[in-house]
């Protein structure tokens, strides 16, 4: 029996891989006018960082990390997001002592989660992320917000929603804290296991709960928002003056918590509208994290990112008709006629690739209708035909695919008369 591929992966085949190198390079064009440099992490970390950079009460880590024992005894995981990796290699590499401050990061690469596989949620995925430290400056959450409301406006996507929340300072959590647990403590033997496990440990994630999303202590449940410090109310504040200066649509949602325990002051989502997405509509999540950095043994540093999956980004330009039609043709295909030829047409490939253009020939040994056939099927610009006779007078004969014209051109002459007819074609 063949072998499957593992379930929630996904080949990514030349046709479709296109659309993401197109995306990897608008976030790579993004986040250098942004500033913000690449970082490149381990696939896998010791599990510790997860256990304590995540929070051992979120469902990341405690049902959805691949985590395996090494030959050595050590206990590691597969990434399962790229934030506190990223803050570890910040702490290791001592980023902080740099002189440019804040450090802005980017990431793009797979993580691993072992979730029940559907539309859009995948055991292995990339995610594009970013992650400014350093800063507690309200203007850097406007800017990473401003920059992935961007990203997906360059890809082309349409009714966005920014859904923005402030979870506020340690004080104020501790105030919301409290009030949560005496507001479900009386019943919270109505609500799932893992409800009446997050009591005590953390029952902001009460309000994050699927199962007892309907439960009608949810809708009177305390609301951050009564508890914000001043300091933490101002600061949220400023964070939206700067959305509307910028002309960034949002929505300030106080329900909104997100599923990793990391976060304080800003946190948000971006949604996208429509029924044609199914029933994932979350495209992005991040958030403010201060605290993080020193949780993993790190100096006090505050920090901001996001993370975005690009396959949600896809499934998101699909529904809207809006992915792009990637031209994958060649500019040259080198037909040959008999075994003279077809020595010389190796030699012919390597120097139009030497040059620059890209060029293909027959490897099949297929007769002059097939090779023509071959040069069809690759949308090739240009095909170069040699025979025997033309290698007798030392000439090619050069069709030009779209006119029809053709030339014959001296062999030696074939480099340079290709360069300018590809560079010609690529001015018009
Ligand atoms: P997250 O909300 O767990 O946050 O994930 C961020 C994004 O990753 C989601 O909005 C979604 O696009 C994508 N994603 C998550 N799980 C899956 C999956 N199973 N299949 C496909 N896509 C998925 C984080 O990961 C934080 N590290 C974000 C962050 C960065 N916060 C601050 N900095």
């Amino acid at each position: 029996m063949a072998i499957q591929i593992p379930r929630g992966t996904q080949d990514i085949l030349p046709g479709d891989v296109e659309t993401w190198q197109w995306i990897e390079q608008k976030a790579y064009d993004l986040c250098r006018r942004y500033n913000y440099q690449e970082i490149r992490v381990p696939m896998f970390e010791h599990t510790e960082l997860f256990l304590r950079g995540v929070g051992d009460t979120t469902d990341i880590v405690q049902k959805e990390m691949y985590t395996f024992e090494d030959r050595g005894g050590r206990s590691l995981t597969l990434r399962p997001e790229g934030t506190a990796s990223v803050t570890r290699a910040y702490v290791s590499n001592k980023l902080y002592g740099q002189a440019n401050q804040p450090t802005k990061l980017f990431y793009i690469g797979p993580m691993f989660r072992y979730e029940r596989p559907q539309s859009g949620r995948m055991r292995q995925f990339v995610q594009f992320g970013v992650e400014a430290l350093g800063s507690a400056d309200p203007a850097i959450d406007a800017e990473v917000l401003a920059l992935v409301m961007r990203f997906y406006e360059e890809l082309g996507l349409k009714n966005l929603k920014l859904v923005i929340n402030s979870l506020g300072d340690t004080d104020s959590r501790l105030a919301h804290r409290e009030a949560l647990v005496n507001h479900f403590k009386p019943r919270i033997h109505e609500f799932c296991n893992d409800c009446q496990d997050r009591l005590e440990k953390n029952p902001l994630r009460i309000l994050d709960c699927k199962k007892d999303r309907d439960h009608e202590l949810m809708g009177t449940a305390p609301s951050i928002h009564d508890y914000l410090s001043p300091e933490s109310k101002a600061y949220f504040e400023k964070v939206q003056s700067y959305l509307t200066a910028l002309n960034i649509p949002f929505v300030v949602d106080a329900t909104l918590v997100r599923g990793l325990d990391y976060y304080n002051h800003t946190a948000f989502e971006v949604m996208v509208d429509g029924e044609a997405f199914g029933a994932i509509t979350t495209l992005c999540g991040g958030g403010r994290y201060n605290g993080l950095v020193e949780e993993i043994g790190g100096p006090e540093t505050p920090g901001i990112g996001f993370a975005l999956s690009i396959e949600r980004a896809i499934m998101a330009l699909e529904a809207q008709q809006a992915k792009p039609a990637h031209n994958q043709a060649i500019d040259c295909y080198v037909v040959t006629l008999g075994e003279a030829a077809k020595d010389k047409g190796v030699e012919l490939v390597y120097q139009l690739r030497n040059a620059g253009i890209s060029a293909e020939k027959d490897y099949l040994d297929r007769k002059m209708k097939g090779q023509l056939k071959a040069a069809d099927r690759l949308h090739a610009k240009w095909t170069v035909i040699l025979g025997e006779d033309e290698l007798a007078v030392g000439k090619v004969n050069v069709k030009n695919m779209e006119t029809g014209e053709q030339t014959d051109v001296a062999l030696t002459d074939l480099v340079s008369h290709m360069k300018q007819q590809v560079e010609g074609g690529n001015e018009s």
